[in-house]
């Protein structure tokens, strides 16, 4: 099964991908944390895509597409896929489709996170990461046991550079201009969509995306 989390950014697709992906075996691809490791790593992608993730803007679509072909390519055949943050435009929407069915395969669910502006400010304002093992923890909802620091690794938690007020503003604009869309591109193909409430608790979330690929 191919299932494509939609939604603005905050809205935990991050943290309920990976507990989708754990519990069904399929592989979580989140675009935002390759581009992230590539940047820690210092390659080219990285280097390339920098400056538009720290102003809030999308990296240019080539790359990413470019990117996620090899990640699929890397992939063993059939096997199940979360993506999360990709696709973003319409254009990548395309070459997902068109990726897919040289596969012989096709988006089976498209899961629309939705959630008020209010509450991503927030969270995205009480989001720690550990830049060393990507974990992810939030001050207000899911603080590390010892403040500032990373449970699996003891690494100091930074506060992600696009989570700054103006950017994460920015960002919710970018959302809704260039990814919004995607639910009209996604009406018009066989994928089945599910709108599910991201505004309560994780494992209410989570429940709601198990029901949704069942
Ligand atoms: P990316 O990393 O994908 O950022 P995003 O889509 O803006 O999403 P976020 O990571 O901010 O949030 P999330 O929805 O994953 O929420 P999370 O689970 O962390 O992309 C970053 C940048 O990379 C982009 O701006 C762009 O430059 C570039 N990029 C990436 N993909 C691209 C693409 N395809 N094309 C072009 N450019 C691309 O949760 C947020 C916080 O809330 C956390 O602290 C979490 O602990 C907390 N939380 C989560 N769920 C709950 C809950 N239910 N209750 C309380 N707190 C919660």
């Amino acid at each position: 099964m191919v299932v494509i989390l939609l939604g603005p950014p905050g809205v935990g697709k991050g943290t309920q991908g990976a507990l989708l992906a754990e519990a069904t075996g399929a592989k979580h691809v989140a675009t935002g944390d390759v581009l992230r490791a590539a940047r820690r790593d210092g390659t080219a992608l990285g280097k390339r895509a920098q400056g538009y993730m720290d102003r809030g803007e999308l990296v240019p679509d080539q790359l990413i597409i470019d990117l996620v072909r090899e990640v699929l390519g890397d992939l063993p055949r059939g096997v199940d896929v979360v993506f999360d943050g990709f696709p973003r435009t319409v254009p990548q929407a395309e070459a997902l489709e068109g990726a897919l069915a040289g596969a012989g395969r096709r988006v089976d669910r498209v899961i629309v996170l939705e959630a008020d502006d209010e509450v991503l400010v927030k969270r995205m304002a009480g989001r720690r990461s550990c830049p060393t093992c990507g974990a992810v923890y939030n001050v207000h909802f899911n603080p590390p046991k010892q403040e500032g620091v990373c449970d699996r690794d003891g690494t100091a938690l930074v506060h992600r550079a696009d989570d700054d007020p103006a950017t994460v503003r920015h960002r919710l604009d970018v959302y809704r201009r260039d990814t919004a869309p995607l639910v009209r591109f996604y009406e018009g193909t066989s994928a089945r969509m599910v709108r599910v409430p991201a505004d309560r608790a994780v494992d209410e979330v989570q429940n709601g995306l198990r029901k949704a690929v069942a």
